[in-house]
């Protein structure tokens, strides 16, 4: 028995067999994603680190549906906010693709919107040896499916509670009320519009960050507002450490903000470093696409289902990310927490078991999955 060659796994098929079906698969979420119409004006925001085959290949479709191309680089894409000179440019836009950190947050880019004007963010698509990822090919309807049956589970009518808990202790809540759930659940990515072909929309390409489970989007954007949200959170891991933590180390909020990181590790200290008085901006971007890795956090947090990550504005920008991370395509300013393992409920609904998260199960979206495979391969066979 000793020498004999077990086979009892099937080996990877050749690439030759599979490789160029795949590729077509995920060019339809591209042309999907990319929803240029006639006489679009597209404006690149990007940066000298981007793929120029990115650039290449929209621009390419661009052409193709009637568009035009106009290309704006920085210096990199950890951008803060608008440049005052770029202002006309983008509001001459009709359709901006952008690598640019401030694009979600810029009350310039919110206003265009508000206007109409479409977005893709593109921090997910550096590389255009990305379309050949799984989930590239991963069928954007179906994290549609996915981002709109985990919505259903917000209470409608009444305020309620997002209580994030794990087996380390973490206990931590956000509170709606009924409004802040209407103006969060409205937009395009939680009503599961993951092309760019809907006026306003913003949008994620590849398929892959959240929506956040709690946003600024849920008072309509406006920082002024406070969000009453208090308790402690024990990350896994965070962007920009090379391995999980060791350590059990406790996150402390009052409100908004982060008021105490206890433990002892070197990695303690750093996060102490930069946490403290940061405030909460993502709290919990939760991943959707079932293809994602579930245990790469780099750039922003995985986006594998149920994975979520904290994002934190700090108080001054971070030594220790410049030193480690001088390319991010962060700046320095924001640090990503990250819990593979949350179990999250709003109310009494349950949201993510364990880190699993359980739209995957439900009946419609099942339904959905079969008509483009095997329903428990797409959605539960995961990427490690
Ligand atoms: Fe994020």
């Amino acid at each position: 028995m000793s020498e004999a060659n077990y086979v009892g796994m099937p080996s990877a098929l050749p690439t030759h067999v599979t490789h160029t079906r795949e590729f077509f698969q995920a060019l339809d979420n591209f042309t999907r994603t990319f929803a240029f119409r006639p006489g679009d004006r597209v404006l690149f925001l990007t940066d000298p680190l981007l793929d120029p085959r990115v650039v290449d290949a929209i621009s390419g479709h661009a052409k193709a549906r009637g568009a035009s191309v106009r290309l704006l680089m920085e210096s990199s894409s950890r951008v803060e906010e608008i440049p005052g000179d770029a202002k006309a440019l983008l509001e001459h836009a009709t359709f901006v693709v952008s690598t640019w950190f401030c694009s979600i947050i810029d009350p310039f880019a919110i206003a265009l919107r508000k206007k109409g004007q479409r977005w893709v963010k593109i921090t997910y698509f550096r590389n255009l040896d990305l379309l050949h990822a799984p989930q590239a090919r991963f069928p954007i309807d179906l994290v549609g499916e996915l981002t709109r049956a985990t919505a259903a589970r917000y209470p409608t009518g009444r305020a309620f509670d997002l209580h994030f808990t794990d087996s380390r202790g973490s206990d931590f809540r956000i509170h709606f009320t009924p409004e802040m759930r209407e103006n969060m659940l409205s937009t395009n990515r939680w009503r599961g519009r993951m092309g760019a072909d809907e006026d306003g929309c913003y949008v994620h390409y590849l398929a892959s960050h959240g929506p956040n489970l709690w946003d600024h989007n849920a008072v309509r954007n406006d920082l002024s507002v406070p969000t009453r949200m208090s308790g402690v959170l024990y990350p896994q891991w965070a962007v920009g450490f090379a391995r999980p933590f060791s350590e059990r180390i406790g996150v402390h909020f009052e409100g908004e903000y982060v008021c105490r990181v206890d433990g002892e590790s070197e990695e303690a200290r750093i996060l102490r470093e930069m946490l403290v008085g940061g405030r909460m901006i993502e709290g919990g971007g939760c991943g959707f696409n079932p293809k994602a890795p579930r245990h790469t956090v780099y750039p922003a947090g995985s986006n594998a289902p149920g994975a979520l990550h904290f994002g934190i504005d700090l108080v001054k920008p971070a030594d220790y990310i410049r030193r480690t991370m001088p390319d991010w395509e962060e700046p320095p300013i924001h640090v990503d927490l990250v819990t593979l393992d949350a179990t999250v409920r709003a109310g009494e609904n349950l949201l993510i078991d364990n880190g699993f998260l359980c739209a995957l199960r439900d009946p419609e979206v099942v339904a959905a999955a079969a008509r483009f495979g095997d329903p428990v391969e797409l959605l539960e066979a995961g990427v490690a």
